[in-house]
């Protein structure tokens, strides 16, 4: 199956000059959807996870349902203040400023092997602060995968992981 034919690209979203590509579409057609689920759980079976990581948001929607299928745990990397509890921040540089995620204290055990999925690799930069964050706690960071990447940002050079992607937009 064709799964880019599922994702609809959105020029000037957020901002102008800006080509988004939406995975709405991908989501709402459940052959598509099922399988890029089963395609991303081919791709990380070599990273013998014990636990998945989705990053906030639409990093949730890519983990929750490949963990259900691994009969896997899953854990919800967020941004800032959303997590209840005692929780573990990592923050990161951004072209302007600063950003922090967060895990809850206990999400994961030292040694734990964790794989990190998000929808998307852009510059690498939300993804490899997860990784930072994992192994801040103790986590052996196995691997990513994301649905789409775009390799000409090469994010895939700021990851010291190994990755996957199922789609590459130039
Ligand atoms: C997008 C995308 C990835 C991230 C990739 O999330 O879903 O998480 O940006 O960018 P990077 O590789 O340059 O860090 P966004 O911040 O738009 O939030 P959302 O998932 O909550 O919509
Ligand atoms: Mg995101």
């Amino acid at each position: 199956m064709d799964l880019k034919a599922h994702i609809r690209a959105v020029p000037d979203f957020p901002k102008p000059g800006i080509l988004f590509y939406d995975i709405s579409t991908l989501l709402a057609h459940p052959a598509a959807w099922k399988e890029t689920v089963d395609r991303l759980a081919k791709v990380i079976a070599p990273f013998k996870p014990d636990l998945l990581a989705g990053i906030e948001s639409r990093g949730f929607l890519t983990a929750a349902p490949l963990a259900l299928e691994l009969g896997l745990g899953f854990l919800m990397v967020r941004k800032k203040g959303k997590l209840p509890g005692p929780t573990v921040p990592y923050t990161y540089d951004l072209e302007y400023g600063t950003d922090t995620v967060e895990i809850q204290e206990g999400a994961v055990q030292p040694g734990q092997r964790v794989v990190i999925l998000d929808d998307l690799l852009a510059t690498g930069g939300t993804l490899s602060a997860s990784v930072e964050l994992l192994r801040k706690v103790g986590g052996e960071v196995a691997g990513g995968a994301c649905i789409m990447e775009l390799s000409f940002l090469k994010g895939r050079d700021k990851l010291d992981i190994p990755f996957e992607s199922l789609l590459q937009y130039d």
